[in-house]
């Protein structure tokens, strides 16, 4: 006989994955869901390096067949255990072409005919080579006269405001170039996988991280090659920005400084972080700091840009991206910015094992991008 009270939880779902490809390494993440409730079965992380003949931690530029085979290895490896094929995968930010665009306050029928149209404006290449969304940014106030529910009874005309003035709405268009969808297509057709979609990854990001909060707020995500900054208010995307420094800008100071190779460097770097030790006399925060300080002016810069053009604060900065698991970056961090800082901590949106519970902390910045995809994965199961 099955106990009746397994019932209380709801019935299990299958296993999903969420996969992020990102340029140092490829992180996995597999959930279940129980009830109302996500459970983390299993996570893991391939440093690419090794397959592009550089470090570990370094960022690398691997051909479509390199990536399938280190997801390959990636889904093969007995620690991960990775026993489903059910997959969200995210698509890089730097293969997307993201803009805030003005359009007329249209039914959405005739805006989807009318942003193909506009897109050419924005986009470099033809439109028929990319793949083209869009969604509109609600505006803070209700300025706007409320649409019909039904898009068949609204009138084709823009809506005129009162004051014969046409009123507009702001729309966020991304593109993706379809070359990069079919070559992640590849990647994943190759590797068996069941993927029902490709997410630009700051969307996954914003569901593994994103709380109530409504006032603006930004991410700052750290990599190997590059930072990526994005404001977000009321769960909308409002800004983004990459700066071309990253965390192994970071190694390269310390083995340039220290006369040592790449991968000790790395060592150094992941082991002492921004703490006071100094090993043979000398301080490798000194080192670290140079480089995080300008990432961290840059930041304010555009921090204070927004808060400058909307006149507003922006309550808080999230530190994702495995540059952020550096010891002492939140201090250090909290020092350069007028608003609070948090290190991103993807894992509490799950039910994990409480013995983890330390290490998911240090190390959940780098899973968050793989964690919201698996989050959108179940949630398409439910
Ligand atoms: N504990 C740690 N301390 C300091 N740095 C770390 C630590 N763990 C990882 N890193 C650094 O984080 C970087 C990788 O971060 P992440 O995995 O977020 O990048 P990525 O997703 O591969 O890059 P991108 O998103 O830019 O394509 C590497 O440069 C690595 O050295
Ligand atoms: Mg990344």
């Amino acid at each position: 006989m099955t106990s009746f009270l397994s019932n209380l939880f709801g019935k299990e779902t299958l296993s999903v994955i969420g996969i992020d490809i990102g340029s140092s390494s490829i992180k996995v993440v597999q959930l279940k869901k129980k009830g109302a409730q996500a459970i983390l079965e299993t996570y893991g992380e391939l440093s690419l390096g090794p397959y592009a003949g550089v470090s570990v931690g370094q960022a690398t530029s691997l051909p479509e067949e390199k990536i399938t085979q280190a997801l390959s290895d990636l889904l093969k490896e007995k620690e991960v255990n990775v026993t489903t094929r059910l997959a969200g995968i995210a698509i890089p930010y730097s293969s997307s072409l993201m803009t805030v665009v003005e359009m007329p306050v249209v039914p959405p029928k005739e805006l989807a005919t009318m942003i193909p149209i506009e897109a050419r404006k924005y986009i470099p290449v033809p439109i028929s080579e990319v793949s083209l969304d869009w969604s509109v940014i609600p505006r803070d106030t209700f300025k706007l006269d409320p649409l019909p529910e039904d898009a068949s009874v609204q009138a084709a005309a823009p809506t005129v405001a009162p004051t014969g003035k046409m009123q507009t709405q702001d729309v966020l268009l991304v593109a993706i170039h379809n070359e990069t969808l079919s070559r992640f297509g590849n990647i994943a057709a190759k590797n068996q996988l069941i993927t029902s979609f490709f997410e630009i990854e700051i969307f996954s990001t914003m569901r593994a991280v994103l709380d109530q909060t409504t006032a603006p707020m930004m991410i700052f995500d750290m990599g190997a090659a590059t930072t990526k900054l994005f404001i977000v208010e009321r769960g909308i995307l409002r800004v983004s920005h990459t700066i071309n420094r990253g965390s192994q800008n970071i190694t390269s100071a310390i083995s340039k400084s220290f006369g040592i190779e790449v991968d000790k460097a790395e060592v150094m770097k992941r082991h002492f972080g921004l703490t006071d030790t100094t090993p043979d006399g000398v301080n490798v925060s000194k080192i670290i700091i140079l480089t995080l300080d300008f990432l961290f002016i840059e930041a304010n810069r555009i921090i204070l840009a927004y808060e400058k053009k909307y006149n507003k604060n922006v309550s808080k900065v999230l530190l994702v991206g495995g540059g952020s698991s550096l010891k002492g970056i939140e201090a250090l961090a909290q020092k350069n910015f007028q608003t609070e800082v948090y290190g991103g901590d993807p894992f509490s949106k799950v039910v994990t094992p409480a013995f983890l519970d330390e290490i998911l902390k240090q190390t959940g910045p780098q899973f968050a991008v793989a964690l919201g995809l698996a989050l959108r994965r179940l949630e398409e199961q439910a």
